[in-house]
């Protein structure tokens, strides 16, 4: 697949399954623009995509570095937007702000990129929302991570009617061997390796690079919008 004369927007692409699009994009001779807080990574990813890539730090919490990073952006062909930190507390969680952390972390996040972006997508552009595969078989004790995915699926859903012909699609990953868990603590991660190795058909975790083409799918195809694509190896299906 070629993506010469495109430009992909990757907020949350310095690491992890934003970066591993962004590669892939970058070599079908695309070009991205990545953002992130973090400057160092963002140092990193230029020195490892070269002059394919620019690069702009964001914080998806803070609706004023969100509107400065997309108006620092000319053109958007395709917006992809896994950028998110937040923590998992259980519902009976005492504290309410604990509870909102995915909500605020990925959910609305997520909104703030889309609304600025809107006005700059390509109308034969594309966008791709991050969920996760906990919305459809959620684990003990995440309810409230579980429900914000299932509200970014059906914000998908909404504004794949509201910015039609822009098509708009989600992607739903099962546990992916990966940046994100590599950073969390051995006994953590090989738990959530055999929990999706168990309790999926193909019996293994996913690779970065198998979410990246499943991404890059839902942005190139014409034909599918208003999608949400659980690419987690069966593991939603109980
Ligand atoms: N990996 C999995 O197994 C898996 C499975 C299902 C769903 N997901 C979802 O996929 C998304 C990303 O996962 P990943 O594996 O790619 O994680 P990752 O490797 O940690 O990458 C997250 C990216 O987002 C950026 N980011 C984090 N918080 C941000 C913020 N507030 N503002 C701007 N950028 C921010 C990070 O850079 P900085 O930290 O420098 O900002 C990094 O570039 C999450 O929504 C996660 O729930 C992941």
């Amino acid at each position: 697949m070629r993506y010469d004369d495109k430009t992909l927007v990757v907020v949350g692409g310095s690491s992890g399954l934003g970066l591993a699009t962004a590669r892939a994009f970058v070599a079908g001779g695309g070009r991205v623009v990545i953002g992130g807080r973090s400057a160092e990574r963002l140092d990193r990813v230029r020195e490892t995509l070269g002059d394919a890539a620019q690069t702009a730090q964001i914080d998806v919490g803070n609706i004023a570095s969100v509107a400065r990073f997309f108006e620092a952006v000319d053109r958007i062909d395709y917006l992809f937007t896994p950028a998110a930190s937040y923590a998992i507390a259980p519902f009976d969680h005492p504290e309410e702000t604990a509870l909102a952390s995915p909500f605020e972390g990925k959910f609305w996040g997520q909104v703030r990129c889309v609304r600025a972006a809107a006005p700059k997508l390509a109308r034969d552009g594309a966008v791709v929302l991050m969920s996760g595969a906990a919305s459809a078989r959620p684990p003990r004790g995440a309810a409230l991570y579980a429900a914000a995915n299932g509200a970014v699926e059906a914000f998908g859903r909404g504004l794949a009617v509201d910015l039609a012909p822009v098509r708009v699609n989600v992607i739903a990953p099962g546990t992916i061997d990966g940046d994100l868990w590599r950073r969390r603590p051995a006994e953590v991660r090989q738990a959530a390796f055999a929990g999706q190795t168990a309790g999926s058909l193909v019996g293994r975790p996913g690779s970065e690079g198998e979410i990246a083409q499943a991404v890059l799918f839902l942005l190139t195809n014409g034909f599918t919008t208003a999608a949400t694509l659980f690419s987690d190896g069966g593991y939603s299906l109980r």
